[in-house]
Formats: structure tokens, C-alpha cells, sequence
């Protein structure tokens, strides 16, 4: 099977890696080319627009920051669509609305006949390299059994959960566990800090309990350190945010943590700290407490 990728930001690059160790021949595109350098190193074959990559593949993959980004790569000029051919499929890996996903897919399959899955996935890009990302896929179960195989070989479990939409309103609520852990790991250490105690204690303490997490374990040692260098940008975390807010206003689901979760990182991104990993949302906490050593 050749495998396309649109969007070769932080996760998308990671994909593109993976597909190349596993062995597939890629074909990549993204806006900036300059991001295309590690892939074209890698061996992938750099496309001057999406609708050469999906005009060279059967599986393409759009990892694009948003559902405008998609519809353009897809609808735009030069976009996937105009690259269409028989028994094209195109997984949206991108975070986005689960009624965009939705309406994106109708339209891909009415106007130019192609299959989309959505393809959302937890974990970031060094998950992707190492194939360990959990994959919740939805769509069209033919396309969906003729593309598992490569699903696979970037992640350690895919869900088929139904029919398109379905994947993105279990992505969207999976990012608000993403973005209250960050939150609470953060004024957990504020709290310890604030008592004098090393954070680092704090963090022995709750990683041997029930409630110790892969974030505890592992970036929280960094937003300890004050080191936010990013793997999932907090403006991309403020984005799912806003999703999961247009989302329960629109079904009238009164959610008041959640708006309050999504009020923090909207601060933190009219703070400038959009740029930072998402666990920057730490240094927006701390910067509300008195300086400490
Ligand atoms: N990083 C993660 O850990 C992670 C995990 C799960 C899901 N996601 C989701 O995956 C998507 C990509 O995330 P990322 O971390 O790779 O973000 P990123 O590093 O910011 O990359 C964003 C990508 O989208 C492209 N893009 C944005 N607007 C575009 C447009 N209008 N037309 C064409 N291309 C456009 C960018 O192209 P340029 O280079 O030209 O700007 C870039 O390739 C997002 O929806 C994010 O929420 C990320």
C-alpha cells in the first residue's frame, strides 16, 4: 500500500517516519515546505500539492491543525480531491470538530467519490516513531478493514468505534482528561511548593498510588523544572478545547469544570505561552504565585 501525508507538523513527521521504518513508500506534502526536510531525508517522496500525494497513494493521511486546514488541503485548489482515483482512502488524523468530520466526509464521498475514516489518535510524535499511538478510527468499515494494516503499524491499539464522527467525540473528550491532568499536576505542584516541599516528592508520592498517570510519570519532571519544550502545542490543546465548548453548548451539556479548564488555557494563550508544550500551562499557574527558589 503507498501512504500519503498531508501536514508534516510534530505528529504528522513522526507518522511520516514510522510509515518509512515500516517499510512503506510515502509520499508527503505539507504548506511549508521547509518541514518536509526529515521526511525527505527519511526517503519520502516531497509532493509540490495534496493532490499529487493522493494522485500517488491508496491511504492518505491529513494531519492538519484544524477543519478549515482540511477542507482547504482537501477542497482547496490542487487539493486531494483533484487527485482522486479509484479506491482512494483518506484518514483525518487532524483534531477537529466531530460534526465537521462529519460534513468532511459526506462531502468527500458525494463529490468525488473518495472514503474518509476519521483517524484522531492519543499520544504525540515520539509515540508515532516508536508506533505506540492509540489510534480511534470511524468511517466506512470496508475502507476501514482495507487500511487497518497500516493503522497498525503506527500504533499499539486501534478502536473501530462506528460511524464517521463517532472517533472525534471520544478525541474530544479524551483532550479534556489531557488538559485537566496538565492543570491539576500544575497547581498540585504549586500547592507543594507554596508548603515548602520539593515537588519532586509530591511527585514520588503520587506516582506510586492509583492515581500516578504517563504524565505524572513523565512530563511532569520537566513542568517541575520549569521545561516546556513542545510536543503538542497549547494553542493546539486551547483549540480541542474550544471544540469540546462549541460542542455541549450546541447539545446543551452544562459542563462548568470544563469551562473553567478552557478559560485557563485561553489565558495562558493570551499570555503568550500558546508556543509552549500544553504543560505549559504550568508556568501560567505559577506565574499567579510569589517567586520561590
Ligand atoms: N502533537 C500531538 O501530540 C498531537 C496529538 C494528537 C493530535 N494532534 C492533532 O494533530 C494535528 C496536527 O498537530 P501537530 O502537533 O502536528 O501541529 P503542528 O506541529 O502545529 O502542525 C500543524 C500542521 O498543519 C498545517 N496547517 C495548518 N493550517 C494549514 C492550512 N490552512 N493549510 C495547510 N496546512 C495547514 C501546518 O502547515 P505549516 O507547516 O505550513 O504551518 C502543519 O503541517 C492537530 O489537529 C492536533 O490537534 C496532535
Amino acid at each position: 500500500m503507498r501512504v500519503g501525508i498531508i501536514g508534516t507538523g510534530m505528529l504528522g513527521a513522526g507518522v511520516g517516519l514510522r510509515m518509512i521504518d515500516s517499510g512503506y513508500k510515502v509520499a508527503a506534502y505539507n504548506r511549508t515546505r521547509s518541514a518536509t526536510v526529515d521526511l525527505e531525508n527519511a526517503g519520502a517522496a516531497i509532493m509540490d500539492t495534496p493532490r499529487d500525494v493522493a494522485a500517488s497513494s491508496d491511504f492518505v493521511i491529513i494531519c492538519v491543525t484544524d477543519a478549515d486546514a482540511v477542507r482547504s488541503v482537501v477542497f482547496g485548489d490542487d487539493g486531494v480531491a483533484a487527485g482522486a482515483h479509484d479506491g482512494l482512502v483518506v484518514g483525518d488524523m487532524s483534531t477537529i470538530d466531530p460534526d465537521d468530520s462529519r460534513k468532511i466526509a459526506d462531502r468527500m464521498h458525494a463529490e468525488c467519490g473518495i472514503k474518509m475514516l476519521g483517524v484522531p489518535v492519543m499520544g504525540g510524535p515520539d509515540a508515532a516513531k516508536a508506533g505506540t499511538l492509540v489510534v480511534i478510527a470511524d468511517g466506512d468499515k470496508q475502507a476501514y478493514n482495507a487500511c487497518s494494516g497500516v493503522l497498525g503499524d503506527i500504533s499499539q491499539a486501534v478502536h473501530y468505534v462506528g460511524t464517521n464522527g463517532t472517533a472525534h467525540t471520544i478525541k474530544i473528550a479524551m483532550n479534556l482528561q489531557i488538559a485537566s491532568l496538565a492543570l491539576s499536576l500544575s497547581e498540585g505542584i504549586e500547592i507543594v511548593r507554596g508548603g515548602d516541599v520539593d515537588p519532586e516528592l509530591f511527585l514520588t508520592v503520587l506516582n506510586s498510588t492509583y492515581f500516578g498517570t504517563g504524565m505524572s510519570k513523565k512530563k511532569a519532571h520537566n513542568m517541575v523544572r520549569g521545561e516546556y519544550s513542545p510536543t503538542f502545542l497549547l494553542r493546539n490543546l486551547k483549540k480541542d478545547l474550544g471544540l469540546i465548548m462549541g460542542f455541549i453548548d450546541a447539545r446543551k451539556i452544562r459542563l462548568d469544570v470544563a469551562k473553567a479548564i478552557d478559560g485557563a488555557y485561553a489565558d495562558a494563550v493570551a499570555a503568550g505561552l500558546g508556543e509552549l508544550d500544553y504543560t505549559g500551562i504550568h508556568k501560567h499557574i505559577q506565574s499567579g504565585s510569589p517567586k520561590r527558589a
